[in-house]
């Protein structure tokens, strides 16, 4: 079986021209921010720090700044059926907009990929109030979603200008122990995995990590493609999918029919306690896909583990009741679990991960995922 290959070559320092720090912020555009930052908080984990809206003195939209850990998520809802905001809801639904990165430089950043063949947002925007300044500019990426690179050197406040923080926000009472953005996950069209690719790697500076071809992922019905994408410091990853021919619908051109395109598909975070966070994620009420069935934990796993000659630390017994998923690579093992969509689309969800040594993406667990999405595509009727 033709699996994955991976490209260990160094990043020249030429590659690395756009001295991305790492993920700074997440913006989803949302029907409701107040009620989405409730579920965010008592279902996830995070807890509000931020918040910008009419009582702050924006007129346009309401938006939740929600903190756990190095992980921030802006939630976003419009005011008025003219903005644009409401216009990218009406395609998309609640979805991400933003994936937003920290950069020493706004300005350079802008200059550099606009330079490079970027298609520009807007040039630097400067906010300022008593605690300093924070300027963001911000480029295209696949389908409506854009990047914001984020100065924020110059700036001691809670999040941004503008949003006033929110007192008595207590983190350690909320979380459930992620920690941070793992990677995050673009579907696009057929035929345009290595558009976005090149993309990455020409004017963001990026290389490839990890290819996995059809054949490494395909199931009965359905199979994609994969590439990974990294940055110079490694912070930051991004995956790029595309459906490629199979029986059945495959799950990505699932999501590009009910996204209305491409979009982030999932965002993967870090703990380093997974079957903590996982416990407390089911018990707090979010759904993950189906688990695999016994067999996994009985075969796949154990012949899995004596291949690499890889000891766990976790008791197995728990990982199988909690549906956790386990793979191994030549550096060591990963735990991972995906949840269900967090819309009544079948579009965004989210993958908790725990790295051992591995850094990869859990190759050996996208059939038993292929095929637990697939029984759950069969029951809306999109497969
Ligand atoms: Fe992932």
């Amino acid at each position: 079986m033709a699996t994955q290959q991976t490209d260990t070559r160094p990043i020249t320092e030429e590659a690395d021209f756009l001295k991305l720090k790492a993920f700074d912020h997440v913006t989803l555009w949302v029907g409701n921010a107040k009620q989405a930052a409730y579920f965010y908080q008592h279902a996830l984990g995070f807890t509000p720090v931020a918040y910008a809206g009419l009582e702050t003195g924006n007129r346009k939209a309401a938006s939740y700044v929600m903190q756990q850990g190095k992980i921030r998520l802006v939630l976003t809802a419009p005011y008025h059926p003219s903005s644009e905001i409401s216009a990218h809801l009406m395609v998309h639904g609640d979805g991400v907009r933003s994936i937003a990165m920290e950069v020493p430089d706004a300005q350079e950043a802008y200059d550099v990929t606009t330079g490079r063949g970027a298609i520009g947002v807007h040039s630097p925007i400067e906010f300022r109030d008593e605690n300093g300044v924070v300027r963001v500019s911000a480029i295209q990426a696949y389908g409506d979603t854009i990047h914001e690179f984020v100065e924020r050197s110059d700036y001691s406040g809670t999040f941004m200008p503008g949003y006033r923080p929110i007192e008595g926000a207590k983190e350690a009472q909320n979380s459930v122990g992620l920690a941070a953005v793992d990677h995050i996950v673009g579907n696009v069209e057929l035929g345009k995995m290595n558009y976005w690719v090149n993309f990455y790697h020409q004017v963001m500076g990026f290389r490839q990590l990890i290819h996995f071809d059809d054949e490494a992922i395909s199931t009965e019905y359905s199979a994609l493609m994969s590439k990974v994408m990294e940055n110079g410091n490694g912070r930051i990853k991004f995956p790029i999918n595309e459906p490629a021919e199979g029986k059945k619908k495959s799950q990505i051109e699932e999501y590009l029919d009910f996204y209305h395109g491409p979009g982030v598909q999932h965002i993967a975070m870090l703990t380093d306690d997974i079957i903590h966070t996982v416990t407390e994620l089911r018990s707090r009420g979010i759904e993950f896909l189906t688990p695999p069935p016994d067999t996994y934990y009985d075969e796949v796993i154990v012949e899995r583990l004596q291949e690499k000659n890889v000891n766990i630390k976790e008791d197995l017994e728990a990982i199988r009741k909690l549906g956790i998923l386990l793979d191994a690579d030549d550096e060591g093992y990963l735990l991972q679990i995906f949840s269900r969509p967090v819309s009544d689309r079948p579009t965004l969800f989210f993958e908790i991960i725990q790295r051992r040594g591995s850094r990869g993406f859990g190759l050996g667990n996208f059939k038993a995922l292929f095929e637990s999405i697939e029984r759950e595509q069969e029951l809306r009727g999109t497969l």
